[in-house]
């Protein structure tokens, strides 16, 4: 993901003079050059031109530098007499840059020609096996790849070994989950407060991203996988009883209706943990953008402002300019989780409440939008979601990181463009899509 600063974003937001401006710098070179890295969000595009708005990067300064008039009006010609130049110097010009998903005003962003990179299977096969076995691969295996006569095809071989052993289902694609469930042992089941089991979670996601699972189960699943991995549907009773005293014993099982569940966000764990006390939970809203659309709002990314919001339903001062650049799109983002308990005392000791769906919560449920369309209640929220391109972008970037312990770089967007791209093709399996990863350059390639 894209990370940018907030500070240009205010900016951009607050409605002045210049952000009328500046939008207008962005269409200008976005519709003559649509392939351009920064093109593909309006707040991507300032760090094209600038370092930290206002400020110039150099490739702004050549711009500027051939500005005959206002930029509005002059901005296109400025753009053709530059072309040639090489404004930050890194020994590409400033369209060959542009052209190949690089930054022209960026020194140490350079276009990578794909000609300097070969596959290499034996690099794919060394990290295939470290990353999906857990396992270095021997010096007999690396000479097998070496001297076939179709080396991919052993590594596909090799990869289904992996992905169907213990390793990658009980113990990496755990790891992979620890960043979106968050689990802290002393409110988990066994701990000293349990307010909900998170085992289920990553027993859910472990299921779903294995197996030729369709992924958007996790936005969708009504399921949950017992101890021994097989699937119970319906309500699941509380393994331990509730009790206070020493240890004080609230939550457990899944209580949840399973017509108002959806997969990984609607777990009794996950409403408890994140919403905990709320009216409005921001927080349980803002983890599920984060950690399954990709889009992290704490660092301004992801805003889509909602008109006439945030209305600060829950009197929490955030109407002033400084907290509504985030809070109208955060906001509306949340209503549809405000129907669902997240911690209760009483209520949960008798009945095990938490993360259960009550109606009459709180009213906002029908009032939320996600990607500025309106979404009913958290059902029509999750579905539009894991029908997004967003949710295949993440899915592929987290497999992708988990690889290479990076970002894909400019030079790796068209190869990370068609990993995301293809899991329609391939009914959203994760399996497919790590197949499809281990013949990219970015991971098997080597400098020739
Ligand atoms: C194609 C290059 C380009 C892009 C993209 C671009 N800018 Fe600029 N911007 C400039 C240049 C060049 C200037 C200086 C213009 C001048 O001095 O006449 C400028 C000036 C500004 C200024 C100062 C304006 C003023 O009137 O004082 C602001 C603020 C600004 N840009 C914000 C942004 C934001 C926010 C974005 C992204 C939404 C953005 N710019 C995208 C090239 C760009
Ligand atoms: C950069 C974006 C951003 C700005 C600016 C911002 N917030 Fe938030 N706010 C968030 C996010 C994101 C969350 C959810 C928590 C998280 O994921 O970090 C949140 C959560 C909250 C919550 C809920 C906390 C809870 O525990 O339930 C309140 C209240 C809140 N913000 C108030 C404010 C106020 C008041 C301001 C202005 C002074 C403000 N925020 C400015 C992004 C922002």
């Amino acid at each position: 993901m894209r990370r940018f600063l907030v500070g240009s974003l205010w900016l951009s937001l607050l409605g002045s003079s210049h952000a009328l401006a500046t939008s207008a710098s962005t269409d200008i070179f976005c519709q003559k050059y649509p392939k351009a890295l920064g093109c593909e969000s309006k707040q991507a595009s300032c760090a094209i031109c600038h370092t930290a708005v206002p400020s110039l990067n150099a490739y702004g300064d050549d711009i500027k530098g051939a500005l005959t008039g206002p930029i509005d009006a002059t901005l296109i010609g400025a753009l053709d007499k530059i072309e040639a130049l090489d404004s930050d110097e890194d020994g590409a010009s400033n369209i060959t840059e542009i052209e190949h998903h690089s930054a022209p005003g960026n020194g140490s962003i350079k276009p990578e020609a794909d000609a300097q990179l070969a596959y290499d299977p034996v690099i794919a096969m060394r990290r295939l096996r470290a990353i999906y076995c857990g396992n270095p691969a021997s010096y007999e295996d690396l000479q097998k790849v070496k001297t076939a006569a179709d080396p991919k095809a052993i590594l596909h071989a090799e990869l289904n070994k992996c992905l169907a052993s213990p390793f990658w289902k009980g113990e990496a694609l755990f790891r992979l989950a620890d960043k979106k469930i968050q689990p802290l042992s002393a409110i988990g089941f066994g701990g000293n407060v349990v307010i909900a089991d998170y085992r289920y979670d990553y027993r859910l996601f472990s299921y779903i991203m294995s197996d030729d699972h369709d992924v958007r189960e996790l936005l969708s699943a009504n399921y949950h996988i017992d101890e021994s991995g097989a699937r119970v549907e319906g309500v699941i009773a509380r393994q331990e009883p509730a009790q206070v005293g020493q240890r004080i014993v609230i939550g457990g099982g899944q209580p949840l209706d399973p017509t108002r569940r959806a997969g990984m966000i609607t777990t009794q764990w996950f409403l408890a943990f994140y919403t905990m006390f709320a009216p409005l939970p921001r927080n349980t809203a803002s983890q599920t953008y984060r950690e399954y659309l990709g889009m992290d709002i704490a660092k301004g990314e992801g805003l889509m402002p909602v008109a006439n919001e945030p209305r600060d339903v829950d009197a929490r001062n955030v109407k002033q300019a400084d907290c509504a650049v985030c809070h109208s799109t955060l906001d509306p983002l949340s209503y549809a989780f405000s129907t669902y308990v997240g911690i209760e005392t009483v209520q949960a000791f008798l009945f095990n409440s938490n993360g259960t769906y009550r109606a009459t919560r709180q009213p906002w449920e029908a009032q939320g939008q996600l990607f500025g369309q309106p979404v009913t209640n958290l059902l029509d929220w999750a579905t539009k979601a894991r029908n997004s391109d967003p949710f295949k972008k993440n899915i592929a970037n987290m497999f992708f990181k988990q690889a290479l312990s990076r970002d894909p770089l400019p030079s790796e967007q068209g190869e990370f463009e068609a990993l995301w791209k293809a899991l329609p093709d391939d009914a959203y399996s994760a399996n497919k899509l790590i197949h499809r990863l281990i013949e990219t350059k970015a991971f098997g390639g080597k400098r020739s």
